[in-house]
C-alpha cells in the first residue's frame, strides 16, 4: 500500500427531512449567498424548504448556474459576493452548483486572475466557507475538495481542487432526488461507478480493504441503479445509490492505491467541444479505455470480472473481455450509450482532443502514464 494522508471534514447530515437541520448548520449573524441552478429546485419543492428552515437569517441569492459551470458566470456571482460582503456559501443542487459555488469560495479572497485559480491551478490560500443541500447524487463534490468549471471563451473544461474547498457540511436528502429525469439518474449511478473504477482497476496495490470498498459499492450500484431507475420514488434505492456516489469519491476508496482518471481527462473534452453531458462521455469512453488497456490492467480487470460479475469460467482472456462487456451492457441498461455514433461527434474532433491534453502536459494519461496520444487516438476511433 501506497502512504496517504487520509482527512475528510465534510459534516455528512443524510435522509429525509434533513433540509430541518440548516439552521443549526449555518453559521449564526453572517450574510449567506444562497447559490442554486436552472430552477428545478423551485420547481420541486427544495427552495422553499431551504427558505424556511433559513427563515430570518441574512440570506442573499444567486440563481442560474449552468450544468458544466462557466467562468464567465460564476464571476458574476464573485462580484456580487464581494459587493454584499457574503461570509458563508450555501450551494442548493447538482453537482455544478456545488463546484460553482466552490469556484466562488475561493475566487471571491482571491487578488489576481481568477481564472489562474483553475487554469494554472494556483492553490488558494484563503476560501470563503460554504455548505451544500445535494439534489443529484453522481460527482462526490458534497464530500471533497474537486470543482471542474468551463471556461466558454475558450472551451476549455478543467478540474482543480483544494482542501479548503470541502463544504463544511452537506445536507443528503435522498427524497430532494425524486423529480430527476432519468437521464439525469443514469448519469448519476454512470459517474459514480466510473469514478470507482478510476481508484480500483488500475494494478495490484495489497490494498484488499480498499479494493473491497470499491467492489461493494460497484456491486452496489448493479444492483440499485436499475431499482432506482424504475421507480423513482423507491426511497431507499436512491438512498443507497447517493450514499454510493458519496463514498466513491470522498477520498476513502482511493487512499493508497493508485489511480486512472485517463476517462475523465479524455471525456472532459467531449464536454467541453459538444456539450455532452459529463456521464454520458464517460459510458463512452471507459470501456474503450479498458480494452485498449487491457494488458496492463489484467490482473485487475480478472479480479474485478470475478468479483463484481462473477464472471468465473473461461481463460483469464476471456473472463477480462466479459467484464468489460458486462460493464458497456451495464452503461446502455442505465440509458447511457456507449458509442459516440449517439451523438453528433465527428471523427474530425479526434486529432484535436488529441492535441488539446499534449499542450495541456496532461499526456502520458493513466496510473502508469501510458497512455499516449497514440492511444487516445485509439480509444476515441473505437468509440466510434
Ligand atoms: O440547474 P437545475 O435547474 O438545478 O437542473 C439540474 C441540471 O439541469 C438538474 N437537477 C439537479 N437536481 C435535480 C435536477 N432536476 C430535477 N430534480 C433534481 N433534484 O440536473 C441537471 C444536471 O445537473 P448537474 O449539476 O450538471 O449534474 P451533476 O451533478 O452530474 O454534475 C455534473 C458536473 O460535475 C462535474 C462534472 O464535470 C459536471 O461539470 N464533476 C465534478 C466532480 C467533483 N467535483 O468531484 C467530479 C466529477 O467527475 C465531475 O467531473
Ligand atoms: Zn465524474
Amino acid at each position: 500500500m501506497q502512504n496517504f494522508t487520509y482527512h475528510n471534514p465534510t459534516r455528512i447530515l443524510f435522509g429525509a427531512g434533513q433540509i430541518g437541520s440548516l439552521r443549526r448548520e449555518v453559521p449564526q449573524g453572517v450574510r449567506i449567498l444562497l447559490t442554486y441552478g436552472g430552477g428545478s429546485i423551485k420547481a420541486n419543492g427544495v427552495y422553499d424548504q431551504v427558505k424556511k428552515a433559513l427563515a430570518g437569517f441574512d440570506l442573499l441569492e444567486f440563481g442560474g448556474i449552468e450544468p458544466n459551470p462557466t467562468f464567465e458566470y460564476l464571476m458574476k456571482g464573485v462580484e456580487l459576493a464581494r459587493q454584499e460582503k457574503v461570509e458563508f456559501l450555501l450551494a442548493v443542487g447538482g453537482g455544478s452548483v456545488v463546484d460553482g459555488t466552490k469556484f466562488m469560495a475561493a475566487a471571491v479572497p482571491y487578488q489576481g486572475n481568477e481564472w489562474d485559480l483553475v487554469g494554472r491551478h494556483i492553490a488558494p490560500r484563503s476560501a470563503l466557507p460554504l455548505g451544500a443541500v445535494l439534489t443529484l447524487p453522481a460527482t462526490g463534490t458534497e464530500s471533497n475538495g474537486n470543482a471542474v468549471v468551463t471556461r466558454a471563451a475558450t472551451r476549455e473544461k478543467i478540474a482543480f481542487s483544494s482542501p479548503l474547498l470541502f463544504p463544511r457540511f452537506s445536507i443528503l436528502d435522498p427524497e430532494t432526488t425524486f423529480t430527476l429525469s432519468s437521464r439525469q439518474v443514469a448519469n448519476g449511478v454512470v459517474d459514480a461507478f466510473v469514478h470507482t473504477l478510476e481508484q480500483y482497476l488500475t494494478y495490484p496495490a495489497d490494498a484488499p480493504l480498499q479494493d473491497r470498498f470499491a467492489e461493494s459499492i460497484l456491486r452496489t450500484l448493479i444492483e440499485e441503479g436499475p431499482r432506482t431507475l424504475a421507480d423513482p420514488t423507491d426511497y431507499n434505492a436512491r438512498a443507497n445509490v447517493m450514499w454510493c456516489a458519496t463514498q466513491a469519491l470522498n477520498g476513502l476508496i482511493g487512499a493508497g492505491v493508485p489511480h486512472d482518471w485517463a476517462t475523465h481527462a479524455i471525456g472532459h473534452e467531449l464536454t467541453a467541444f459538444h456539450g455532452l453531458d459529463h456521464a454520458q462521455t464517460l459510458a463512452i469512453v471507459l470501456p474503450n479505455l479498458l480494452w485498449v488497456q487491457r494488458t496492463p490492467k489484467r490482473e485487475k480487470l480478472v479480479q474485478y470480472a470475478e468479483r463484481v460479475w462473477e464472471i468465473r469460467q473461461g481463460t483469464e482472456a476471456v473472463r477480462l473481455e466479459k467484464g468489460i462487456i458486462a460493464t458497456r451492457a451495464f452503461f446502455e441498461a442505465m440509458g447511457n450509450p456507449t458509442h459516440l455514433s449517439a451523438y453528433a461527434v465527428g471523427e474530425e474532433r479526434f486529432p484535436e482532443i488529441a492535441e488539446r491534453l499534449e499542450a495541456r502536459k496532461a499526456l502520458p494519461l493513466g496510473e502508469r502514464k501510458d497512455i499516449t496520444r497514440e492511444k487516445v487516438l485509439e480509444i476515441l476511433a473505437l468509440a466510434r
